[in-house]
């Protein structure tokens, strides 16, 4: 199957592209994003880093240029991790924000969408948008902490939900609610830590998301929602079946 992983320089793309070298259901990826993407660290025994290819997208705003349509033809899945995180949200206009978040990944869906798909015409493409535990789907509750971007990713969240239930079967889309993401090489500080416990932040390993989106692309979607516990759960299953 052919992947796309858009936002492909990020923390957590760089582990999904790092584990699905050595998927071997995945026989082609797609590193999208505004900057090349190289081969990751660490990768394993059995990784084949020439299924990987770095395509550059400046403006994901703007229609996509054919050279880059071509390349992310007859794609079956993407995982969608590009966003204005948190952290950055102090530093970022809001507009910009609200571009980056939901227009970014409405525009990519639909692009995507529409692409011929050589040979797999009648199976759905599966499209992973890459959201917050926090995210509210709901727009009249608008929560304590963050609220407009938490309102902000819910109403990503249901827009993909909303395109994927209209399009007549051509879509499958799947939402992965993810709490604090960490990893050995990128420990939480302490501090952040606490916070998050107060507020009831749950936690998950970059490794654990990644290998439970990549289940998902690679069997199939079982729900529409991944909520943390479901992705801790199956990634640790997932990694331990193909010795990731
Ligand atoms: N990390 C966490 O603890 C956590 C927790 C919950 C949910 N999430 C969600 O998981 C997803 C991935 O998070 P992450 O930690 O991997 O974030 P990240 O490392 O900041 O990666 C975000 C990606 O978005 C790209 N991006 C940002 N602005 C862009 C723009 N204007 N045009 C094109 N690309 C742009 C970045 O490109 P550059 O590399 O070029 O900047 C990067 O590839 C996000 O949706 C995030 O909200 C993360």
């Amino acid at each position: 199957m052919k992947l796309i992983v858009a936002g492909s320089t990020g923390f957590v793309a760089t582990e999904v592209i790092r584990q699905a070298l050595s998927i071997p259901a995945i026989t082609s990826i797609v590193a999208l994003g505004r900057r090349p993407a190289s081969e990751p660290q660490n990768t394993g025994p059995n990784a084949d880093p020439t299924k990987l290819k770095s395509v550059i997208l400046e403006d994901f705003g703007s229609e996509y240029p054919e050279s880059v349509k071509k390349e992310l033809s007859g794609a079956d899945a993407c995982i969608w991790t590009i966003a204005i995180t948190p952290s950055q949200l102090k530093t970022t206009p809001w507009e910009h924000t609200v571009k980056v978040c939901r227009d970014f990944a409405i525009r990519g869906l639909e692009t995507i969408a529409q692409l011929p798909r050589d040979g797999t015409a009648k199976k759905p493409l599966r499209f992973i948008y890459m959201s917050g535990n926090n995210a509210e789907r709901d727009q009249t509750k608008k929560p304590m902490i963050l609220g407009e971007y938490c309102l902000l990713r819910g109403e990503a969240e249901s827009l993909i939900l909303e395109y994927a239930k209209k399009s007549n079967g051509a879509v499958e889309a799947c939402i992965a609610k993810a709490g604090l993401i960490s990893s050995p090489e990128k420990p939480t500080p302490m501090l952040q830590k606490a916070f998050f416990a107060v507020i009831g932040l749950p936690k998950i390993q970059v490794s654990e998301i990644s290998a439970a989106m990549l289940r998902q692309v690679v069997n199939g979607f079982e729900t529409d929602t991944l909520l943390n516990a479901d992705m801790v759960r199956d990634g640790q299953k997932f990694l331990a079946e193909h010795k990731l």
